[in-house]
């Protein structure tokens, strides 16, 4: 199986889901593309072989669809059989995300369906929650709304501010995605849940 990543940042989460494909895993990543030229991603993913690409957003400025136009074009290419959003930060519109209509997944860094959206573990800490976690989905038209493929807890601990939870939070999110990839590549769509 064929798997490319998309990412926007520093790519810790395509690092773990690339190193994980390795020995009889029956996927392979074929591609990693950014939206952000230099993003520190596509240098991890270089230093592993993997084939790189930038469709960078700012020249499309607000024309979704022309960007959306370009991403499809360079993902056709490498003709994945599944897509892993890992800290990409653009919205997909409805009709891009159904081509991909489950055959692409997201880690977001909350337990869904509490706290979609942005600012995940500022609103956990806020709200005095006891435990934070990440989610993985199938990506689907709503916003941080698919079909749950896994989640990993954390404890949220006395003196928690949003970059020390964030930071636990991430340590799960690179165990539960290479863990929920396995599953999927050999056909197990059930949720796995961690922590
Ligand atoms: C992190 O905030 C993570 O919680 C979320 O995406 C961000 C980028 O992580 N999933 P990385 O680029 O995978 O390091």
């Amino acid at each position: 199986l064929r798997v490319a990543i998309l990412l926007s940042g520093s790519g810790s989460n395509m690092a773990a889901l690339a190193d994980s494909m390795t020995g009889l895993h029956p996927a392979r990543p074929c591609l990693v593309l950014s939206n952000v030229p230099g993003a520190g991603g596509l240098e991890r993913a270089a230093e592993r072989d993997i084939p790189t690409a930038t469709v960078d957003h700012r020249p499309f400025k607000g024309d979704r669809a022309a960007f959306e136009a370009a991403l499809q074009d360079r993902l056709v290419e490498a003709a994945p059989d599944l897509v892993c959003l890992a800290g990409f930060i653009r919205i997909l519109t409805a009709p891009f995300i159904a081509s991909w209509e489950g055959r692409m997944l997201n880690i977001h860094p909350s337990l869904l369906p509490k706290y979609r959206g942005l600012d995940t573990h500022a609103r956990a800490l806020a709200a005095g929650d006891i435990e934070a976690g990440c989610t993985v989905h199938e990506v689907t038209a709503e916003l941080d709304d698919g079909p749950i493929l896994g989640q990993a807890r954390v404890p949220i601990r006395p003196g928690d501010t949003p970059d020390s939870l964030a930071a636990r939070v991430l340590k799960a999110e690179h165990e539960l995605y290479p863990s929920v990839l396995r599953r999927v590549a050999e056909g197990e769509r059930s949720p796995l849940l961690l922590g």
